[in-house]
């Protein structure tokens, strides 16, 4: 296990703004009595609290349908946060908290909430002697996005960006669009009323700790980069499966499906950071244009490479971690005769010099034996000499594994000599973990977005330019779907790891699906 370093030793870059410099602010979410609200951004804007971090001066003003007081926003939030949060409620710090929460009824389609809403906001503001910097989260289905961003704009609500007196920028969450038309008609809409420097895309994979240490693997250690090529790496495989089924998602899972629901932003956007090119700073703009040159050089998957390099599939019945789960046209509000996939895989490739004929392995599912997100880049073999002479004893090849989540942290897969009078060898990992290395538990990816809106720093936020890049590659795949057979869809029971097809892309290539 790696040692930590005195704190002394300690290299602190690009560090989001302490909680001093944010400017005091007001967090606006649309969608306040939603399900993200109370799992996910009261819980992240409370850890923030808790850690120092917010800045001294805020509120939050949730607007929803639902006829809520203030009281029952602040009791539906402490449920949640109660259930929810990283670290447990403090009674004194929930008192301050909770005297910031505010409610507002309204409904989107109706001109009036936004007059209403922007009375309230100065009287809320004015009360707690705020200047009226605000950030409006749209965690709202997307065809409220372009109503929600006019209403806005009429009610006087978006001020001109920076530099001006006071800023106001607004949060999108996915999805943004299902497929390219649709992405940028959203991207036009919200285009229109905000600047692109006032619009924050989220990925919350981009959140994520071990995603983001993945550049500082990278580029803030000598020893990978000169490796991080064609000539030394034989295959990069990203997995992420997932445990869960469907939940109560079926109406916006129907329509989506896995390469929609997680390939087109969260996949794809691990692919970037592994396989970018170094950028020449940490500014936002120049790190998002490095990820946004591998999404321009993916080669595109058109025609009949549609039916060899992609497999789509659907679960049937079977055993998650000993629970029995439904096939999927058997879940609640999902057509019986449904042909959306919960599980895709893929096989794709970067096409610039660096990458030059490595391929990538990309899968995803639902209902599979166990939650667990990696990227497991695999090196190539050494030549059949020395150690590696017997071609029935091959040396297993050296595997970098990235654990993004659960078991957060890395390993590497190397030959050891197994103790003993003889010359023989056995594949031993070096491991690193993160709860082992690091005492302080990792944030959660809201609260490290968040904070990185009220800083003003779009660096873990998607461009417009890139999603609409990934929409490009991705529609060609679901076109191709359309015409080559999108009823062509092979089943595996839940509870195992996809369908054979999908073993058959790799291990027709003489490779094979990493056990995780
Ligand atoms: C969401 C998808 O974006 O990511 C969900 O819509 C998926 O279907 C979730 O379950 C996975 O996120 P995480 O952080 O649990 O890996």
């Amino acid at each position: 296990m790696p040692t930590v370093l005195p704190k002394e030793n300690l290299s602190v870059v690009n560090e989001t703004a302490k909680a001093s410099a944010l400017p005091p602010g007001t967090l606006v979410i649309f969608g306040g009595s939603g399900d993200l609200t109370r799992r996910k951004l009261l819980p992240a804007v409370y850890n923030l609290l808790l850690d120092g971090l917010l800045p001294h001066d805020f509120a939050v003003v949730g607007i929803g349908r639902k006829p809520w007081s203030d009281e029952d926003f602040r009791k539906v939030g402490r449920e949640g946060v109660e259930k929810y949060s990283r670290q447990a409620i403090q009674e004194d710090k929930w008192g301050n908290f909770e005297n910031r929460l505010f409610y507002f009824c309204g409904a989107i389609d109706d001109s009036q909430t936004f007059h209403g809403l922007r009375s309230r906001l100065e009287e809320i503001e004015k009360n707690l002697n705020l200047p009226g910097n605000r950030i409006y989260y749209l965690a709202i289905p997307p065809t409220s996005f372009a109503p929600s961003c006019e209403g806005l704009q009429q009610a006087g609500l978006v001020y001109p960006p920076l530099p001006s007196e006071r800023f106001s920028r607004v949060i999108v969450e996915k999805p943004i669009g299902h497929d390219l038309e649709s992405a940028k008609a959203i991207n036009a809409s919200i285009g229109q009323v905000f600047d692109e420097s006032q619009i924050y895309r989220i990925d919350h994979y981009l959140g994520k700790e071990t995603v983001q240490n993945i550049m500082v693997l990278r580029f803030a250690n000598s020893i990978f980069e000169p490796i991080w090529n064609h000539k030394f790496i034989d295959h990069v495989q990203i997995t992420v499966s997932e445990a869960v089924g469907l939940g109560t998602r079926a109406t916006y899972y129907e329509e989506a499906g896995a390469l929609r629901d997680m390939v087109q932003n969260h996949i794809l956007q691990l692919l970037c950071l592994i396989a970018m090119e170094p950028p020449y700073s940490l500014d936002p703009n120049v790190v998002r244009n490095a990820r946004m040159e591998v999404l321009r050089s993916l080669r595109p998957i058109r025609g009949k490479d549609v039916e060899s390099l992609t497999v789509r599939a659907q679960y049937s019945h079977g055993t998650v971690q000993g629970e029995k789960v439904p096939g999927y046209r058997r879940e609640e509000g999902v057509l019986p005769d449904s042909t959306t996939e919960t599980y895709v895989a893929l096989k794709l490739f970067v096409e610039n010099w660096r990458w030059s004929g490595v391929p990538f392995y990309l899968r995803t599912g639902k209902a599979m034996p166990a939650r667990a997100s990696e990227i497991a880049v695999q090196f190539k073999d050494i030549p059949e000499i020395l150690f590696n002479a017997n071609p029935a004893a091959r040396q297993a090849p050296n595997v970098l594994t990235l654990r993004i989540q659960p078991h957060e942290g890395m390993s590497l897969r190397i030959s050891s000599k197994i103790p003993g009078s003889r010359a023989q060898t056995h594949p031993v990992e070096m491991n690193f973990n993160y709860g082992d290395a690091f005492s302080a538990p990792s944030p959660e990816a809201y609260e490290r977005l968040l904070l990185d809106v009220m800083g003003g720093d779009t660096s873990l936020f998607m461009r417009r330019d890139a999603v609409e890049a990934s929409w490009a590659w991705i529609t060609d795949i679901l076109e191709g779907w359309k015409t080559h057979g999108s009823k062509w869809l092979p089943e595996y029971p839940a509870g195992t790891w996809g369908p054979v097809e999908a073993d058959r892309l790799i291990e027709s290539d003489g490779r094979k699906w990493r056990s995780v």
